[in-house]
C-alpha cells in the first residue's frame, strides 16, 4: 500500500492538487515526530494563511482510521504516525504471499514499450563506454515487463556504413581467415585500426568499392561482411549471458536499406525536405537547431535517415506506447532532430519517443581515453572484477563452497550495480575497489545482506504463526522500507532511472542490518516474536531477489 498516497485522498487542499500534496508529504527527520510530515509553509502562499493555522486546520479535518492513527501540528508541520503494527502485519503477509510476484503490476497491460538499447557496433570494439546502454537498458526492459507491459527489447545494430568498405579492403590486403576466426572481434579490430594507419590512396578507392559492392548485394562482399557481423555477435553475446541482458530483435542500420525510400517520398510530398549544396535536408533553423542530413550530395543515406525509418517501422509493427532510445547524452542534438521530424509529418506517436540519456563511464585510472588509441574492453572490465570478487569472498569465507560461482555473481553484480547506482545522466568513475567494498553502497553489500538473511531462515525449522502485538524501531523502520518496493519500481519505470530501486536495496539491506544486531530472531524472547521475525527476514530476502533480479543481478545462497 502506498501510505502517502493514502494520507493524500484523506487531505483536502483548495487550490492544491493530491499530486503536489504528494510530492510535498516528507519523512520527518527523527520517527519519533512521525512517520510523514506536511511543511505547511510551502502551502501558506496559496492559502493566504498561516502555516501554523493551515496545520491546526488540516489536523481537525483529518479523518483517522485503520492505516494513520495520529496526526500532530507541531510548528506548522503537519506530521502523521502509521498505524505501525497494521501496517507491518500487511506488508510482510503481502510479500510473503506474493513472493516473486512482490512490486510487480499489472498498470502496463495491454501496452507496448519498445525499448532500443546496447546497440552495438558490428566489428568494433565492445567496450566500456557500451556499459551504461546495456545494463540501464536491459533493467528498464525487466522494470516494464514486472509492470505488466509488452517489452521490445532491440539492438539497433550499427551495421552500416564505409568503415565495412575499409574492412573488407584490410581483410583482403592483410587477413586471412584462420586468424580472423580464431582471434574473433579483436583480430577484426586489429584489421581496422590498421587500415586508418597503413591504407594507401588506392586501398582507400578499394574501400570505397567494396563498400558498394556490399550495398549493390554483391555475394562475396556480403558474405566477408555477414561473417564479421557473425563474429561480432556470437562475441558480445557472451558478455550478454554474463549480464543476463536479451534482445526481441536485431534489426540493425542496415534492415532499414530498403525502408528509407518511403520516409524520403514522405518527407518531400509533405515538402519538409530542401536542397542544401547538393544534399537534401529538414530545416530546423524555426526551433533552433542544425538542420536534420537526410540524403548527403552523393545520394547516401545518414545515421538520421535510418533512424527515422526504424522509428516508423516500430510504431507500424509493435504499436508501441513508447519508444525508448537509451544512447549517450552525446547523441542529444541526433534525438531532438529526429524526435522533430517526425513531429513535422504529423505524426501523432512522435511525442511517445524518448531519448533515456546517459553519462560517461571512465575508469579511475584514466584508461578510457581514446585519444591514447587505448579502448577498455567491457570484456575485461567484467573478468577483472569477477577476480578481484574471488579474492574479497576468498578474505571474507575461505571455507565457503563454490567460491567460483559467488565471485561470478558479486563480480558481475558489482559491474552492474556500480553503472546503475547513480542517476543516469551523471558522469561515473568506476572503481573496482568501491564498486567491491563490502561496507559500501554496494550490490555485495546487499547481496551479502540477503546470503545472511537466508542463513538465519536456514537455522530456523520453518515460521510458525504469530500476531504483532508490539514492534521495535528496526522492525518498523525494516518493513517500512520493505512496503516502497512496488512504488519504487513504477517511479524507476516512469523516470527511467533503475537507480532508485538500487538505493531502496541499499537502504533495505542497511536497516536489515540494524534490525539483525539489535534485534534477537532466533533467541528472542517468545515464540511468537521469534515467527513474526522470522518472517520479516523472509520478507527482506523475498524483496532484495526481486529488487536484485530487476537490475540483472543474482544472490548467492551463502557467502
Ligand atoms: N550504434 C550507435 C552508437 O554506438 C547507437 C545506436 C542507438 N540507437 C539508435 N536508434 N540510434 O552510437
Amino acid at each position: 500500500m502506498d501510505y502517502k498516497q493514502h494520507i493524500c485522498n484523506q487531505l483536502n487542499v483548495e487550490g492544491v492538487t493530491k499530486e503536489e500534496l504528494y510530492a510535498l508529504l516528507c519523512e520527518p527527520p527523527t520517527p519519533d515526530m512521525g512517520d510523514y510530515a506536511l511543511p505547511c509553509f510551502k502551502l501558506a502562499k496559496i492559502l493566504r494563511k498561516s502555516p501554523v493555522m493551515i496545520a491546526d486546520g488540516l489536523k481537525a479535518a483529518y479523518p483517522l482510521d485503520g492505516v494513520v492513527s495520529e496526526v500532530t501540528s507541531v510548528n506548522g508541520y503537519l506530521n502523521f504516525k502509521l498505524n505501525r503494527l497494521g501496517m507491518v502485519e500487511e506488508t510482510v503477509k503481502k510479500i510473503l504471499n506474493e513472493g516473486e510476484k512482490y512490486g510487480a503490476s499489472n498498470i502496463g497491460q495491454g501496452k507496448c514499450v519498445c525499448i532500443d538499447y546496447s546497440s552495438v557496433n558490428i566489428a568494433k570494439p565492445f567496450h566500456i563506454g557500451h556499459l551504461s546502454t546495456t545494463v540501464l537498458g536491459s533493467a528498464l526492459y525487466k522494470i516494464y515487463n514486472f509492470l505488466g507491459y509488452k517489452t521490445v527489447g532491440i539492438n539497433h545494430l550499427g551495421d552500416y556504413g564505409t568503415q565495412f568498405g575499409k574492412l573488407i579492403c584490410a581483410y583482403k590486403h592483410w587477413g586471412n581467415k584462420a586468424e580472423v576466426e580464431k582471434g574473433g572481434i579483436h583480430a577484426i579490430n586489429e584489421l581496422y585500426v590498421r587500415f586508418n594507419n597503413e591504407a594507401t590512396e588506392e586501398m582507400q578507392a578499394e574501400a570505397r568499392e567494396y563498400f558498394r559492392l556490399i550495398e549493390s548485394g554483391d555475394r562475396e562482399a556480403n558474405e566477408i561482411f555477414e561473417w564479421f557481423k557473425s563474429l561480432t555477435l556470437a562475441y558480445v553475446q557472451t558478455i550478454y549471458d554474463k549480464l543476463s541482458v536479451t534482445f526481441d530483435s536485431y534489426a540493425g542500420e542496415r534492415f532499414y536499406t530498403d525502408k528509407m525510400q518511403p520516409v524520403i517520398d514522405e518527407l518531400e510530398e509533405k515538402h519538409l525536405l530542401q536542397s542544401s549544396e547538393g544534399a537534401k535536408i529538414v530545416d530546423l533553423e524555426p526551433y533552433g537547431m542544425a538542420p536534420c542530413l537526410i540524403l548527403r550530395s552523393d545520394g547516401a543515406s545518414l545515421y538520421a535517415t535510418r533512424d527515422l525509418a526504424a522509428a516508423t517501422y516500430r510504431k507500424n509493427t509493435y504499436d508501441f506506447d513508447k519508444c525508448l532510445y537509451v544512447v549517450a547524452y552525446q547523441q542529444n542534438l541526433h534525438f531532438k532532430q529526429v524526435f522533430k521530424v517526425l513531429e513535422l509529418m504529423e505524426k501523432p506517436w512522435a511525442k511517445d519517443l524518448v531519448h533515456v540519456a546517459y553519462g560517461m563511464v571512465s575508469l579511475e585510472d584514466g584508461a578510457m581515453s581514446t585519444r591514447k588509441g587505448k579502448v577498455v574492453w567491457l570484456e575485461d572490465v567484467i573478468n577483472k572484477c569477477v577476480e578481484k570478487a574471488y579474492t574479497v569472498v576468498n578474505e571474507k569465507n575461505p571455507d565457503l563452497e563454490n567460491k567460483e560461482d559467488v565471485a561470478q555473481k558479486v563480480g558481475v553484480g558489482a559491474v552492474i550495480f556500480g553503472a546503475l547506482y547513480n542517476n543516469k545522466i551523471k558522469d561515473i568513475v568506476f572503481s573496482y575497489d568501491k564498486v567491491l567494498n563490502f561496507e559500501g553502497e554496494t550490490s555485495v553489500y546487499v547481496q551479502y545482506t540477503c546470503a545472511r538473511a537466508g542463513s538465519v531462515l536456514q537455522k530456523a525449522d520453518g515460521i510458525g504463526e504469530y500476531t504483532v502485538t508490539d514492534l521495535t524501531d528496526e522492525e518498523f523502520e525494516l518493513a517500512k522500507a520493505l512496503s516502497a518496493l512496488p512504488d519504487t519500481v513504477l517511479s524507476a519505470a516512469e523516470k527511467y532511472e533503475p537507480c532508485y530501486i538500487a538505493r531502496l536495496c541499499v537502504d533495505i539491506a542497511q536497516k536489515f542490518n540494524k534490525f539483525y544486531f539489535n534485534c534477537k530472531i532466533l533467541t528472542a524472547q517468545t515464540e511468537n516474536v521469534k515467527n513474526f521475525r522470522l518472517a520479516l527476514t523472509q520478507a527482506t530476502k523475498q524483496t532484495l531477489t526481486n529488487a536484485l533480479s530487476l537490475l540483472g543481478i543474482g544472490i548467492p545462497e551463502k557467502m
